[in-house]
C-alpha cells in the first residue's frame, strides 16, 4: 500500500471529528472518500498533510511513518494537497502560482518541464499566464489549483471537493481531468459530495458518516447499494 491510515482520531479542542478511521490507497488507483458536509472529509486530508495531528492511530505512506511530520516534511515525502476553497494568491499571475506549487523542487530544468506538462493539461492556463489568478472564472481556478499541487511533482495527489461550487458543465470537466491526471500515472484521494462522479470515477471508495467509515467498496459496488442510492443519489 502506498498510504496507510490506521484507526486514526481526531478532535478539534476535545470536540471528536474523527473516530477510528482506517483506510489505504495502492499506487495507481483512484481512492475516493464520499460524505456529508461535516463528515470529517477535509478533517482526514489535513491530518495526511500534517496540519492536524491524530491523537492516536497512525500513517504510513510507501512504507515510512509520517503522522508526527510538520506539513512541509510530508510534501517532501510526496504528498499534495488541494485544498478546499483553492488558496490561491489572486494578486499574482498564473504562472507565478504554478511556480509556487514547485518550492519544494531545486532542479530549474524539471521545474520548466513540468510547467510545460501542466500548460499541456490546461492549456487555458498558458493561453492567460500573465494574467493575476482572481481573474479566472471558478472552473478555471480550480484548474490552476491541482495545476500548482501537480508542480510539487507529488506521488499522492489529494484533492478536496474539486467540484465545489461548479457548474455541471464544468464538474464534468473537472472530474474528466482527474481521469486524466490518473490515467497518466498520477494515484489520487478524491474527497467528494458529488457522489455520483466520485463513484464513477474512482477504483475504490469509503463512506464517512460523522467521522466514521460505514462502508467501503468498488465505485460499481457502492453505485449500486440500496444505502448509497437512498441516501445519496436519491434513486
Ligand atoms: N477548525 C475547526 N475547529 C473546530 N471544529 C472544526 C474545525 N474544522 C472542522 N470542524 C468540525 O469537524 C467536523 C468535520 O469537519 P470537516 O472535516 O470540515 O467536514 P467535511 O470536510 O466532511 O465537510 C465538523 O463537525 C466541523 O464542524
Ligand atoms: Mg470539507
Amino acid at each position: 500500500m502506498m498510504l496507510e491510515v490506521r484507526d486514526i482520531t481526531v478532535d478539534y479542542d476535545g470536540v471528536v471529528a474523527l473516530e477510528g478511521v482506517s483506510f489505504s490507497v495502492e499506487r495507481g488507483e483512484v481512492v475516493s472518500i464520499i460524505g456529508p458536509n461535516g463528515a470529517g472529509k477535509s478533517t482526514i486530508l489535513r491530518t495526511i498533510s500534517g496540519l492536524l495531528r491524530a491523537k492516536s492511530g497512525s500513517i504510513s505512506f510507501k512504507g515510512k511513518e509520517i503522522h508526527n511530520l510538520p506539513p512541509y516534511r510530508v510534501v517532501e515525502h510526496g504528498i499534495a494537497h488541494t485544498m478546499e476553497g483553492r488558496r490561491l494568491f489572486g494578486l499574482l499571475s498564473i504562472e507565478k502560482n504554478l511556480l509556487l506549487g514547485a518550492y519544494t523542487q531545486k532542479n530549474k530544468s524539471s521545474i520548466h518541464n513540468k510547467l510545460e506538462e501542466i500548460y499541456a493539461l490546461f492549456p487555458i492556463l498558458k493561453e492567460r499566464r500573465k494574467q493575476l489568478a482572481q481573474t479566472l472564472s471558478g472552473g478555471e481556478q480550480q484548474m490552476l489549483a491541482v495545476g500548482r499541487s501537480l508542480m510539487a511533482q507529488p506521488d499522492l495527489l489529494m484533492l478536496d471537493e474539486p467540484s465545489l461550487g461548479l457548474s455541471p458543465v464544468l464538474v464534468k470537466k473537472i472530474f474528466e481531468t482527474v481521469k486524466d491526471i490518473n490515467q497518466k500515472g498520477m494515484t489520487l484521494l478524491l474527497v467528494e459530495q458529488n457522489v455520483r462522479e466520485a463513484l464513477e470515477l474512482c477504483n475504490r471508495a469509503y463512506v464517512l458518516q460523522t467521522g466514521r467509515i460505514v462502508t467501503q467498496g468498488s465505485g460499481k459496488e457502492l453505485l449500486s447499494s440500496d444505502l448509497i442510492r437512498k441516501a445519496y443519489l436519491g434513486i
